[in-house]
């Protein structure tokens, strides 16, 4: 079974885009360090795009390939409701992450569609969130085997 980690607009240039606030560490090592926590029977698929259908196409996809989706929706937290929607379509566990500690931030990142959905959220841990969320994930899918 597969965990999707799926990843919104700019995030394809972590580790070059404001280091000072997202660090120096890129994808690949998002992809690293998720494939290094995930328990055994489990496939990771890290995916970026900078456009929301494809976000959401992936979303559906995931209905019928995904056990969980661990998401960082970026900036599109704030803006979209059409990505809610699309999660509330996907039955197992969703956990959004920010590498960011978004609440110590600007006040338009507070809110988040994603988290009306979302089974857990994480911010400001850095990278650590996306392993903590497949940590979580492959837990919750595990206890319902
Ligand atoms: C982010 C926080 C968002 O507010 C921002 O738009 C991002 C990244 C984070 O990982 O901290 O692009 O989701």
């Amino acid at each position: 079974k597969s965990i999707y980690v799926l990843n919104g607009p700019n995030l394809n240039l972590l580790g070059k885009r404001q280091p000072e606030i997202y660090g120096h560490e890129t994808l690949e090592d998002v992809e690293r360090l998720c494939e290094g926590v995930a328990t055994d029977g489990f496939e990771i698929r890290v995916l970026q795009s900078n456009h929301e259908g494809q976000i959401i196409d992936w979303i559906h996809e995931a209905r019928e390939n995904a056990c969980g989706i661990v998401i960082n929706p970026a900036a599109f937290t704030h803006t979209s409701v059409a990505i809610l929607d699309a999660l509330n379509t996907f039955d197992g566990p969703v956990i959004e992450v920010h590498i960011s500690q978004v609440h110590k931030r600007e006040s338009f990142r507070h809110h988040s569609y994603v988290s009306h959905r979302a089974d857990g959220v994480i911010a400001g841990l850095g990278l650590e969130g996306y392993a903590a969320g497949v940590r979580r994930i492959c837990q919750l899918v595990d206890a319902h085997r």
